[in-house]
């Protein structure tokens, strides 16, 4: 058979489908979200370790859930700025822009591919509302420094983990460490409801509010039965379930993806372990000279293979790219994201930063570095059979 790599593989067991095979069974099944999502969260919670959680149809609903709270529970509107990386996915950068805060930007470090936390701690200010921190690619971003800063001056962490579940600083699950965290369960991801997401918190209040983001700012979402009342009372006028509290959509799963997220949860951590030692081997056989290897395992839970090319030339670059095609290696060139978000048509309006020379690790990211796939299932004679493709360019 052709040897190929793609970037994603299957990632539903049969297991997953006897799983909604029985719920399509049940008589009078309700699809929309209802127990079953209930279910889904109650684990979820369970398996990070936090308080509470909310299901919703994507991690970018749930970012953008998440920084509409932020200016919800805002009580000063000169703090309007919140720290970003420039290496994330796009969806972050939108929900602060959407919600009407000024990103303010910062470089990464090659080793885990998350924010410099130097250049973080220099950009904070009396304006600076939170920290957005990406932990990309399966690597921890935190360190001891930055939370105890933050927790000093007061600024809120926010933690996207959408691409590093299971990941760990000290120990302890990212998403553990901010006031609020994100998830995604979009196909590629390590684990899957098909499209989803999760925003987990230790407050209850955030976790009221995320619930009636979730679903067209109806108080009854929430269900708490004092703020209910509360509202019934001060809004006489209003038919009593429906009373819209906060502009926003629609943002609900559904069963089915609680169903298929509830069995696919049970294997999470068995798959992730598969992953690390997969990495792990990888790094090992890459060839240093021309990859970049020194990154910081602490912890780390990678979905994919990051390879950061050491050269910086162009028409090299475009060499090693027309390899990987011949070989049928799938990849995305960019990192997490696409690389520099600064670089992006949609950004411009915002954010007037021309001179990109400031952010040299994104930069070079951006214009040399990669992801491939790495599944549960990857033998490792294939992880060899690429590791030799790679070694064999000559650059
Ligand atoms: C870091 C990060 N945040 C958010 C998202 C958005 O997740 P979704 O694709 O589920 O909307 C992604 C998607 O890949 C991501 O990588």
């Amino acid at each position: 058979m052709k040897f190929k790599h793609p970037l994603m593989h299957n990632n539903f067991t049969n297991q997953d489908f006897v799983k909604v095979r029985e719920l399509l069974k049940k008589k009078n099944i309700i699809l929309t979200q209802s127990s079953q999502v209930e279910k889904f969260e109650k684990s979820w919670s369970k398996w990070l370790g936090v308080k509470y959680s909310t299901f919703v149809n994507s991690g970018s609903s749930a970012n953008f859930i998440t920084i509409s709270i932020l200016k919800i529970l805002n009580k000063n509107p000169s703090r309007n700025e919140i720290i970003v990386p420039t290496l994330t996915w796009v969806s972050d950068l939108n929900s602060v822009i959407m919600n009407g805060f000024k990103p303010v930007f910062v470089d990464i470090n090659l080793s885990n591919l998350s924010m410099d936390i130097n250049q973080v701690l220099k950009k904070i200010n009396k304006k600076t509302l939170a920290v957005f921190i990406t932990h990309a690619q399966g690597f921890n971003g935190l360190n001891d420094n930055l939370l105890n800063q933050l927790k000093k001056k007061k600024i809120h962490l926010i933690e996207d983990v959408c691409e590093s579940y299971g990941a760990k600083f000290k120990k302890k699950k990212l998403g553990n460490f901010g006031l609020i965290s994100n998830f995604s369960f979009y196909y590629a991801h390590h684990m899957t409801t098909i499209e989803g997401g999760m925003i987990c918190t230790n407050d209850k209040k955030i976790y009221e509010i995320s619930k009636m983001l979730r679903s067209h700012g109806m108080v009854r979402e929430s269900k708490n039965k004092i703020l209910e009342s509360t509202m019934i009372t001060k809004y006489k006028n209003l038919s009593q379930k429906f009373i819209f509290l906060y502009p926003t959509l629609n943002f609900r799963n559904n069963e089915i993806g609680a169903t298929i997220g509830l069995s696919q949860l049970k294997n999470l951590d068995k798959n992730n372990h598969k992953r690390i030692n997969n990495f792990l081997f990888f790094l090992k056989k890459i060839d240093s000279k021309k990859y970049f290897t020194e990154f910081d395992l602490d912890g780390s839970c990678n979905y994919a293979f990051p390879i950061i090319l050491k050269t910086k030339n162009l028409k090299k670059r475009d060499k090693f790219e027309k390899y990987l095609q011949k070989n049928n290696i799938e990849f995305r060139r960019g990192n997490a994201g696409g690389g520099n978000q600064l670089r992006q048509p949609y950004i411009k309006k915002f954010i007037k930063i021309k001179n990109f020379s400031k952010f040299k690790n994104v930069e070079h990211v951006h214009f040399f570095g990669y992801y491939i796939g790495n599944y549960p299932d990857l033998p490792k004679e294939k992880i060899t059979k690429i590791t030799n493709i790679l070694n064999s360019i000559s650059f």
